[in-house]
């Protein structure tokens, strides 16, 4: 059977830097508190909330402002500048320049987001559109934090299969948009934020020795309650009710230290069972590319099996967590710089709500 490999990669993410202190202005938090709890300097955030911080930080009374806000968007402005499907569109334009293609020369797109620009249709549809595909094949994926490495997985068995030829994979998201910047929402909010990775997987040819060799990926839906978000679902009805945000249940949750305990065990246990279905040591893989949630997060499971600092590269300070992005963007950023060569085995992890995780090995 025919291997599948990663021809291309791409990113993007919006100008707009929100350090920690513009945060420590709208919100009781500060520096210290992340940086030393996450590892996340700055992250980069869509014009609409970077401007809506901007003004936050410097309103006198914070909770009228966030009031006035959820009433009647800002300053009687309800369109979006941006959407996740704007995020996707620059990461995929990237991906496709370095393999010299058009959008026409795509077979299919398998895009994955937290946050959708609409209810129906998927990301997937409006990303086709902006692309100006009319019959090319899409669908959207929501795995939370692990999107990439399911959406990967699918590319892998339809180019394997000879289904297609040429798959668009692209993880984008839009978080700022759906926290809430308070000191209610601290606890979720100064962690994640926007950006979109982007991979265009080909088949290998049979002599060379790149390509994915094994995907692996768990569920365990029983402790969905520790990360989740309810915003416009059909948990309430209706599902856009008012009284939804009255009551607080629109705002994403999430319980940090058991999410933080779970993290921490999944990613071990993952990344043992990829080693171990290819008969690979810790020694033989030259770079973990794990999702970025934490830095904590990556040093407790570096340090547990044993994987020098140097193999595990780490972007979290810039960016913060960008959910399905955060693994494409730091392959495209560790590809950039040079450190990932020609025969390169790289390993893969992503954990994240659901709770989904899942790990990929592939030889570059
Ligand atoms: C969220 C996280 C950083 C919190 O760190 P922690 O060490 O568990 O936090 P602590 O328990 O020491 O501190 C909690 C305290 O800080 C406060 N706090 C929460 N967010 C804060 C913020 N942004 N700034 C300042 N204080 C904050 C809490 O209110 C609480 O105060 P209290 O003790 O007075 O009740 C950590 O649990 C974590 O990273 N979890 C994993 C989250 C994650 O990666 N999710 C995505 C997975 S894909």
């Amino acid at each position: 059977m025919r291997k599948a490999k990663i021809l291309t990669t791409g990113m993007y993410v919006p100008d707009c830097v929100v350090t920690n202190d513009l945060l420590a202005q709208a919100m009781d938090t500060s520096d210290e508190w992340i940086t030393q709890r996450t590892g996340i300097k700055e992250r980069r955030m869509v014009p609409d909330t970077y401007h809506m911080l901007q003004q936050l930080a410097h309103a006198p009374d914070k909770e009228a402002y966030l009031k006035a806000l959820y009433e009647t968007g800002m300053q009687g402005k309800i369109d979006a500048e941006m959407s996740t499907a704007d995020l996707a569109l620059r990461a995929t334009q990237v991906a496709l320049t370095q393999a010299n293609m058009t959008a026409q020369d795509l077979d299919l797109i398998i895009q994955t987001s937290v946050v959708p620009d609409y209810v129906f249709p998927g990301v997937a549809c409006v990303l086709a559109d902006k692309l100006g595909l009319t019959s090319t094949p899409t669908f959207s994926l929501n795995q939370g934090c692990a999107g990439f490495i399911y959406a990967l997985s699918l590319a892998d068995q339809y180019i394997k299969t000879g289904t297609y030829e040429t798959i668009l994979v692209v993880g984008a998201e839009l978080l700022s948009s759906i926290f809430l910047y308070s000191n209610r929402g601290r606890d979720m909010s100064v962690l994640f934020a926007d950006g979109a990775g982007a991979a265009i997987v080909v088949p290998a040819s049979p002599e060379e020795p790149s390509g994915m060799m094994s995907h692996h990926l768990h569920t365990d839906g029983t402790l969905l309650g520790k990360l989740y978000a309810e915003l416009f679902g059909t948990t309430t009805f209706p599902p856009m009710v008012k009284k939804k945000i009255d009551d607080d249940r629109s705002r994403p949750r999430m319980e940090g230290r058991a999410v933080f305990a779970q993290a921490v065990r999944r990613f071990r246990e993952v990344v043992r069972e990829c080693l171990e279905a290819n008969k690979v040591s810790i020694d033989e893989v030259d770079h973990f590319l794990f999702h970025q949630a934490n830095v904590r997060i990556l040093e407790s499971v570096s340090e547990s099996l044993n994987i020098p600092a140097a193999k595990v590269p780490v972007n979290i300070h810039k960016y913060g967590n960008t959910s399905a992005a955060s693994v494409p963007i730091l392959l495209h950023e560790t590809l950039q710089e040079g450190r990932i060569k020609r025969g390169d085995l790289c390993l893969l992890a992503a954990f994240g709500t659901g709770f989904n995780w899942g790990a990929s090995l592939l030889r570059w």
